[in-house]
């Protein structure tokens, strides 16, 4: 997600489940053949299974970024058919691809051929005025026969004029009925399906009905202790650490940063959502928000911060 899942936050999260793949923020393909490449597609090592998504819509420029991006060892590539991005501001990348499942076919097949990891397409279930029961099948088919076998599917239209990006993500109806009848429809298929989850309950119903995975985004982001600890018991295994735990793990972490001469706000502004629903919560929210991105802010705020949520648990 754009400007959230940089590499603090996915070390963050990595310390909460040990089996969720991890997508990076969207990074499109003439960024990393012009852009400053390390600072796009660098990473400490520790985040493993990580997605590098890609955005694009060239498959020259595609291929060439999948390839550029080989030695940094992603685990897959995902291309981005779900941004609703406005077309003429922003060049053909994102939702607008699903009006041309040959140009994506097209692209994803460019991209196989520079990487021995998974291609996969992250998508929705139409745009505009398309319908989504007719559209979607015909775009899984198309893209599949390029060899993709693994889609994410936001159960939701994008309407490419008229709603922002933020609107777009809240205010075209959900359809997961239609992404597990595409998994119906395509057994072969990898499917899974985003959009709205907001907990593991939830998570672990649409996985009881066939679909083969579930991506969280902004609850993943605003909650992250009540989805991702607990996550891993999907895959059988037991929780990871508690909050409490994981704040400890990111205590070296933050020294190490900060003894690059980095910024405490760097890394803390992901975890202000650690004590969610928990006392405490919005003190920690206060340090860390208030002190985090002062000059010079160091340990001590985050030390602070932690004390708080210890004080409320103990009263
Ligand atoms: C701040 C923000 C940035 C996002 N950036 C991306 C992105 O870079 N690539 C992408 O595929 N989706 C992006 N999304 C959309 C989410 O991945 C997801 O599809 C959407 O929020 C619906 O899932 P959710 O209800 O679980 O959040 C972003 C969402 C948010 C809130």
């Amino acid at each position: 997600m754009m400007d959230w899942t940089d590499q603090h936050c996915r070390y963050f999260h990595r310390l909460m489940t040990r089996n969720a793949m991890l997508y990076t923020e969207m990074v499109t393909a003439p960024a990393v053949i012009h852009g400053p490449r390390e600072r796009l597609l660098g990473y400490g090592g520790d985040e493993h299974p990580v997605a590098l998504q890609l955005g694009g819509s060239d498959p020259q420029e595609l291929a060439q970024a999948v390839r550029l991006a080989r030695p940094y060892g992603y685990d897959e590539v995902n291309l981005n058919v779900g941004c609703p991005s406005d077309r003429v501001q922003s060049g053909c990348f994102g939702a607008v691809l699903m009006e041309r499942p040959q140009l994506v076919a097209d692209c994803v097949r460019a991209m196989q051929a520079e990487t021995d990891v998974p291609v996969t397409v992250k998508c929705r279930i139409g745009v505009d005025d398309q319908d989504p029961a007719t559209v979607l099948p015909a775009f899984l088919e198309t893209v599949a026969g390029a060899g993709v076998s693994h889609f994410i599917i936001h159960a939701r239209k994008a309407w490419l004029k008229g709603l922002s990006p933020k609107e777009n993500r809240e205010v075209p109806p959900l359809d997961y009925p239609l992404v597990v009848r595409m998994k119906e429809e395509f057994p072969e298929l990898t499917v899974c399906i985003n959009g709205g989850v907001a907990s593991l309950d939830l998570a672990r119903d649409l996985l009881g009905q066939g679909l083969d995975g579930v991506m969280i985004g902004r609850a993943a982001y605003h909650d992250p202790a009540s989805v991702l600890i607990g996550a891993d018991a999907l895959w059988g295994d037991g929780p990871g650490p508690d909050a409490f735990e994981v704040a400890a793990v990111m205590r070296p972490y933050i020294a190490d940063h900060l003894a690059a001469g980095r910024r405490l706000h760097q890394i803390t502004r992901h975890m202000l959502g650690l004590f969610h629903g928990r006392p405490g919560a919005r003190a920690w929210r206060r340090v860390l928000s208030e002190g985090a991105s002062r000059e010079g802010a160091g340990l001590d705020v985050f030390n602070a911060a932690l004390a708080e949520v210890e004080n409320q648990i103990l009263q």
